[in-house]
């Protein structure tokens, strides 16, 4: 059986708040020095600024990276501003290949072994209106990472990609512009979600849908009509603006 992979120094990208916070405390608490940022010191909506954390990566070479910060918006396309959405594109999907790539170059040149865990969601699994650009970037995250993985594995550098479904984070408040979300049935805690994630890195497992709840509406959907889902999608979020 393969040994459990160690870590000197992580990188968490978003740990000012949700689930990059926990997983920043959590690792910390395992003796795992800890690269925090968030958007007021690094804008990664910023390729300028992303310099900065590229150059931090070159120097200090941390060899678990999250690329967890994210965000988006609910709403009809049209509706939402064109900017916010360049925004989701450029966090979720510039940003996150930009630090993948920088990272997973400096872990070679410096002959180190390393992991790569980008944080997708289970909305990557569907073409969903009202939450688009969202949903088509972590779309991105899937097949980015799935395909670097079988690039690098070889090397000793692994990505690995998480789609959750729902947490309790501010997320879906920020998505919805403030408009405050209700907490359901669906809703997994940051604990739990931290655990599942730690337990993904442990075994290094390529793609992982948690909990089991989101895994099992995953797949059922596959077997859906189309017709039906994409009714059923285009419904599901108009509580969550207005
Ligand atoms: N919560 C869910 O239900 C859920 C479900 C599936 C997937 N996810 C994914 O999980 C990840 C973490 O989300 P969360 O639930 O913890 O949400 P959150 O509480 O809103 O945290 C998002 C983090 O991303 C950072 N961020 C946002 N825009 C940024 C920017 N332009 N530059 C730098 N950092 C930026 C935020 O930093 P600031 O606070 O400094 O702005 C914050 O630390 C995201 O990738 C999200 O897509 C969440």
């Amino acid at each position: 059986m393969p040994s459990k992979p160690s870590f000197n120094l992580a990188l968490v990208t978003g740990s000012t708040s949700g689930l990059g916070k926990a997983l920043a405390d959590f690792l910390e608490e395992k003796g795992i020095q800890v690269i925090r940022t968030g958007s007021k010191d690094i804008n990664l909506a910023d390729p300028s600024m992303r310099k900065k954390l590229l150059e931090e990566i070159t120097e200090k070479k941390p060899d678990l990276i999250i690329n967890n910060a994210g965000l988006g918006f609910y709403g009809l396309s049209v509706d939402l501003p064109i900017a916010d959405q360049l925004t989701v594109v450029e966090v979720n999907c510039n940003a996150l290949l930009e630090i993948s790539l920088h990272a997973a170059k400096t872990l070679l040149e410096a002959g180190k072994g390393g992991t790569i865990l980008n944080i997708s969601s289970a909305g990557a699994f569907f073409a969903f209106p009202t939450f688009n650009a969202y949903c088509a970037s972590k779309a991105f995250v899937n097949h980015f990472s799935l395909a670097l993985d079988l690039e690098l594995k070889e090397k000793g550098i692994r990505i690995l990609c998480a789609c959750p479904g729902q947490i309790a984070t501010n997320f879906r408040t920020r998505a919805a512009k403030g408009f405050p979300q209700k907490t359901d049935k669906r809703t997994i805690s940051i604990e739990k979600a931290v655990q599942y994630l730690w337990r993904q890195i442990q075994v290094q497992k390529p793609l992982y849908i948690f909990d089991w709840k989101t895994r099992l509406m995953v797949w059922l959907t596959r077997l859906f009509p189309r017709a039906l889902l994409n009714k059923a999608l285009l419904k599901s979020l108009k509580d969550r603006y207005k």
